[in-house]
This record gives structure tokens, sequence and C-alpha cells, in this order.
């Protein structure tokens, strides 16, 4: 028999080691993320799909599913918090998003209107940092860098290169590229790699292929990130 849990009142089928985040997916249910992406380990970290479990809270990315499991979502408190959470990493980074090339394709942009974000509510963090033109295919834009890994788990998990990282701490935590001089240009990174395509916001952007379809035209411009699978983790339609 079928083990089933529910989500917000809806049964949700699953199978033995999926999470609620996978199981809810395959179910055509939106949970908001950022730091996940069915090709990689969850991470954990951006806390934005944070769910109430049976009483708890905990991430749907790395909470498994259980039988009888009952879990809550669309709250207007879960939804507050993501919201918050949100605001933060917009003034924890310098997201300018009328000049983003990513503007429209990005997810943190998405997942912000899909909340009903209208301003970023905290004092803005204005941080120095450094953008690495380096390279001759790939920008790298740390002030639109939220930090979720993405492109460090690519990297060494499918192109075998662990050309990124994580350095600092807190507030002080910043991309680093893993090479003697720290810039991109000297990491054996291609164009083609994984890692130059994951990343959820405009950090990192292929050169040379800036607005080739307009703003306005762009796959967030149409439709609310819930109705839109991410490849791999493909959601029927509602
Ligand atoms: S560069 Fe992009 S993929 Fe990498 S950590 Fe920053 S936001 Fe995530
Ligand atoms: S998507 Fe679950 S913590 Fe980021």
């Amino acid at each position: 028999m079928t083990k089933t849990f529910t989500l917000d009142g809806k049964v949700i089928p699953f199978e033995e080691g999926e999470t609620i985040m996978e199981a809810a997916a395959a179910a055509g249910v939106y949970i908001p993320h950022l730091c996940h992406h069915p090709e990689f380990k969850p991470h954990g970290s951006c806390k934005l799909c944070t769910v109430n479990i049976g009483g708890r809270l905990g991430a749907a990315c790395t909470n498994r599913a259980a039988e009888g499991m009952k879990v809550e979502s669309e709250t207007e408190a879960l939804n507050a918090d993501r919201r918050a959470l949100t605001q933060m990493l917009f003034v924890e980074g310098n997201h300018i998003c009328p000049s983003c090339e990513k503007s429209g394709n990005c997810q943190l942009q998405a997942v912000a209107y899909h909340l009903g974000m209208l301003t970023p509510h905290f004092t803005h963090f204005y941080p120095a940092r450094d953008v690495d033109a380096s390279h001759p295919d790939v920008l790298l834009e740390r002030n639109r860098c939220i930090l979720c890994e993405l492109c460090v788990r690519a990297s060494r998990d499918v192109d075998g290169k662990n050309v990124f990282g994580i350095g600092g701490r807190g507030i002080k935590a910043r991309l680093i590229v893993n090479s003697a001089s720290g810039r991109l240009a000297d990491t054996d990174m291609s164009v083609t790699d994984r890692a130059a395509e994951v990343c959820p916001t405009g950090a990192i952007i292929r050169k040379r292929h800036g607005f080739t379809v307009p703003i306005g035209q762009r796959l967030y411009d149409h439709h609310d990130i819930a109705e839109v699978p991410v490849a791999g983790m493909e959601r029927p339609k509602k």
C-alpha cells in the first residue's frame, strides 16, 4: 500500500526515503525554496522551505516524509517568515533587479514576487563585494550571490572540479574561487560546466548572451514560480 502524509490537508503519496520536498513536488505542490535543487544533495541552508511538521519546524528539503505525518506549509505565519528571510537575502547582498541580466529568470526575484514581498523592509547592508570578470566566458557577480552553494555542489559533484567554495563566516561569508590567485580565469572552469548554469540568481552569468530574451518576455515575467517546474523536479499542473 502506498504510504502517505498530509500537506496542508492534501494527501501526498511518497516512497520510502523521499523528503517532504520531493514528495510534494512529485504531487504538484510547490514549497518555496532557493538552495534546493533535485540534482544535488540537500543543503538546508536558506530555510525558505521551512514547514510545520506535526508541531515542530523543519526544512522540507532535508526532512524525510513519514507515514501519517501532518505537514503545514501555506500558513500566514510560515509565509511571513519566508518573506522576512527573502527580504534579508535582498539586503545582505546588492540586488539591483532592474539592471540585472537575470531579471525575469531569477529565482530570488520570483520567490519574492510569489511571497508578495513589496519592500526590502530591513536596512541595506551594501556590502563591498568583488566582481570577477577575469574568465573569458563566465562572469562572477558576487553582489547577487545568496550563498546557496549550488555552484559549489555542481562544480564538486558533477563537474569534478571544485572551482567554488564559501569563505568567511556569518555576514563576512563570501563565495570564493579555488585558485591560487582567487580569480576564475585561473581555474579550469568551462562555460559548459554544470556550475555555470545552476545559479538561481544573476551571480554566475555566461558572457555574450545578455538580453537575448528581452526583459518582460522571460519565464517569471509570465509565470508565478509555483507554476514552473525546476528541471528534474517536474510538477504536474494543479
Ligand atoms: S554564485 Fe549563485 S549558485 Fe553560487 S552560491 Fe552564489 S547564488 Fe548560489
Ligand atoms: S530549500 Fe530547504 S533550506 Fe533551502
